[in-house]
């Protein structure tokens, strides 16, 4: 299902690239198979700039040309996995860990294009327990907030991020209004960014089925 979404996206991709095209690259084994389905269209586009220094590294193993973030004004596309979507498009990521800098490359590109298998697609966010990057030294004063806000938050074990901060994974959290919430969890002083994508939702949703068929939902036509 990954690789079905994984080809869709790259096919939906290739004739609108360019020479000037600058693409994000999200992280995870979704992402990662969209890397390897795009190696093959590297001389069509300008670069790529990636989220997380994994995904770099598997950029530049396929000879994929890397640029970061500052040294561009345009990012075209960003494409990228997710831990959950709702039927608005709005999502639950950092399951592997990169949101801030995913967040910071989706809420710059021009289209952000979705990839998941089935599975991560809800009615209602939260079962997936909600990812939260966190300044070390504020990581207990954070909880507490989280806590008053109605979730459970647990310090993720044996993870920094690429930032160097800790993630607390919220547990039990019941998101009726993501706007919200992750507007909420913006203002706990601490909180570096939250897994909620919801001010800034995905564009287009490409879903791949058990059949091995690949829908699209899209937030705007
Ligand atoms: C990483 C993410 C990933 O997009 C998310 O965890 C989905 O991963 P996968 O494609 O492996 O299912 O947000 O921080």
């Amino acid at each position: 299902m990954k690789e079905a979404v994984a080809n869709a996206a790259v096919e939906f991709l290739v004739p609108q690239l360019s020479e000037n095209t600058i693409i994000g690259i999200g992280t995870g084994s979704t992402a990662n198979l969209f890397i390897a389905a795009l190696a093959k269209y590297k001389n069509k586009i300008a670069a790529t700039v990636a989220s997380s220094f994994v995904s770099e590294e598997k950029l530049k193993a396929h000879q994929i040309n890397v640029i970061e973030l500052n040294e561009t004004t345009q990012v075209d596309f960003y494409i990228d996995g997710a831990d959950e979507s709702n039927h608005q498009l709005q999502l639950i990521k950092g399951g592997g860990g990169a949101l801030t800098r995913e967040k910071i490359i989706a809420s710059a590109a021009k289209e952000f294009l979705c990839i998941a298998d089935e599975s991560k697609l809800v009615n209602q966010l939260g079962a997936f327990p909600l990812p939260i990057e966190v300044i070390p030294m504020a990581s207990n004063y954070v909880s507490r907030e989280i806590i008053k806000l109605g979730g459970n938050p647990i310090l993720r074990k044996n993870q920094k991020t690429d930032n160097g901060n800790v993630i607390l994974d919220i547990n039990d959290f019941v998101i009726e209004d993501p706007t919200s919430i992750e507007t909420a969890l913006n203002m706990i002083s601490g909180v570096v960014t939250n897994g909620l994508f919801s001010l800034r939702p995905a564009d287009k949703l490409f879903l791949g089925t058990a059949s091995g068929s690949v829908s699209e939902l899209h937030t705007k036509q």
